[in-house]
């Protein structure tokens, strides 16, 4: 079986990305993302990348809270997601003079432009499900992301996950199935995108799974969270 193109589904729904995000998760993507920013901090980063950046938001939620130096990297293969973060940046520093700086570099996770063991934390939201979902790199792709974190390093997910409870799993698969690929495709344009976004998500591991993945990689899984009564997950690991 072939991989989704992935690179040019994300380069047709750049313009929308940001505002179907808020509608289909009824705005509740931000506060998840600053609570995967908070945990991050905790851990006093010195030197953070946000692998599958898109347009941006994980980053720069992190970079408006970070106190001190800190040097922050977004990655994406994708130009357009990219250029829409770029722009965001501008604005952003208008209202933020003093917020750090962020590098955007494009390229694919399969083969960063890192040195080993170069970054203290990585930060991935809702972008796992894409670097591992029927996707013959999967393994490249986890390797990859090891090999640049630094030993202690942490390794924050947020992802959408299946829920364990089976009537929560009904309704959240009905969503899935019978309304996000439909209202994605009518706001986007691109109904094929959301159907395999959808299709990904409603199919995606539970924390567990997503756990022993992480573990056959070589990690330690620190904490597991259910979000949204199990619909999205928290994963903490740690480079051993
Ligand atoms: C669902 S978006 C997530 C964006 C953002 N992190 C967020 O929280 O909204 C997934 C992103 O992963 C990027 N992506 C998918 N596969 C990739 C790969 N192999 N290398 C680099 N970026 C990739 C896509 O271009 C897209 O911008």
């Amino acid at each position: 079986m072939e991989d989704y193109p992935l690179r040019e589904f994300y380069s047709e729904i750049f313009n929308s990305y940001d505002r179907v995000n808020r509608i289909f998760t009824f705005g509740r993507d931000v506060s998840w993302r600053k609570k995967a920013v908070a945990k991050c901090l905790e851990y006093g980063p010195d030197r953070v990348l946000d692998v599958c950046t898109g347009t941006g938001d994980f980053i720069f939620e992190l970079a408006g809270r970070a106190t001190g130096s800190i040097s922050l990297v977004g990655y994406d293969f994708s130009r357009e997601m990219l250029d829409v973060a770029e722009r965001k940046k501008l604005e952003i520093r208008k209202q933020n003079p003093g917020m750090p700086d962020i590098d955007f570099i494009e390229g694919d996770v399969g083969n960063m432009p890192f040195e080993n063991d170069s970054f203290d934390a990585i930060g991935i939201t809702f972008g796992i499900r894409n670097l591992v979902y029927e996707n013959s790199k999967a393994g490249v792709h986890l390797s990859e992301m090891i090999r640049v974190l630094r030993p202690g390093g942490k390794l924050l997910i947020l992802e959408s996950s299946r829920p364990a409870n089976a009537v929560w799993r009904v309704v959240n698969s009905f969503y899935l199935q019978f309304i996000l690929p439909y209202l994605g495709g009518l706001v986007s344009g691109n109904m094929k995108a959301y159907k395999y976004l959808a299709k990904s998500s409603q199919n995606y591991y539970t924390i567990e799974q997503m756990g022993n993945i992480l573990k056959v990689a070589g990690m330690h899984v620190i904490k597991g969270e259910p979000l949204f009564l199990g619909s999205v997950m928290l994963i903490i690991a740690e480079k051993k």
